[in-house]
C-alpha cells in the first residue's frame, strides 16, 4: 500500500516536472476585462489615431521587436512564447496575441490603457513612459491585432 502511494508520487512528480520543461504556465482569461470597472467607458471608447495601414503595421513590428522589447514577453510569434518568458516562465503567460476571443473581448483603447498602466501583479509591466511613447503604442497596437488568427 504504502509503496504503491510513493509510486504515484513518483509519477504525479515526473509528469509536473516534465510539463514544466514543455509548458508555459496558463495565460489568464482573454474575456475577464483588465481595465477596472470605473475607468473601462472612457478606456473603452478610445479610439487609434494611427489608420490602419500596412505601413503602420510594419512601423508597429519594429517597436514590438525593438525598443518597445514586447518581444521578450509575447514572443516574436505573439504567442508569449519570448525569450525571457521561456527562460522564467512566467504566471500567468503573456497574452497570446493569436488567440480571437482576446481580440473580439478588447477595443482598442483597452489595450492602450494596458500599455498606459500595465496589470498589477503580472509581468506586464507600463510600457507608456517606459520604453515607449503613446504615439509609439498605437502602431504597436495594429500590430499586435496583426496576430489574430495566425
Ligand atoms: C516582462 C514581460 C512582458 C513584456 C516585456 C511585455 N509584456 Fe505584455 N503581458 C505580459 C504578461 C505576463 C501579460 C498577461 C497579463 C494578464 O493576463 O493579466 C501581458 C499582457 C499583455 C496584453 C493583454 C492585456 C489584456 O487586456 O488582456 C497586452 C495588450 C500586452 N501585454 C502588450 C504588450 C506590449 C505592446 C508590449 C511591449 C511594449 C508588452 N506587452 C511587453 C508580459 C510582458
Amino acid at each position: 500500500m504504502i509503496e504503491k502511494r510513493s509510486l504515484s508520487g513518483l509519477v504525479a512528480v515526473f509528469v509536473c516536472a516534465s510539463m514544466g520543461v514543455m509548458a508555459f504556465a496558463e495565460e489568464r482569461s482573454p474575456i475577464e476585462p483588465r481595465v477596472p470597472p470605473n475607468e473601462r467607458m472612457t478606456a473603452r471608447s478610445m479610439k487609434s489615431p494611427i489608420p490602419k495601414t500596412p505601413e503602420n503595421i510594419a512601423k508597429g513590428k519594429v517597436i514590438y521587436e525593438g525598443k518597445g522589447s514586447c518581444f521578450r514577453c509575447h514572443g516574436d510569434s505573439g504567442k508569449g512564447d519570448g525569450p525571457y518568458n521561456t527562460l522564467v516562465n512566467l504566471n500567468p503567460s503573456p497574452r497570446d496575441f493569436t488567440n480571437p476571443k482576446f481580440h473580439r473581448n478588447r477595443t482598442d483603447g483597452e489595450l492602450f490603457w494596458v500599455l498606459k498602466n500595465g496589470i498589477a501583479g503580472t509581468g506586464m509591466v507600463p510600457a507608456i513612459g517606459g520604453p515607449i511613447t503613446e504615439d509609439e503604442a498605437w502602431y504597436v497596437i495594429l500590430y499586435e491585432r496583426s496576430f489574430e488568427g495566425k
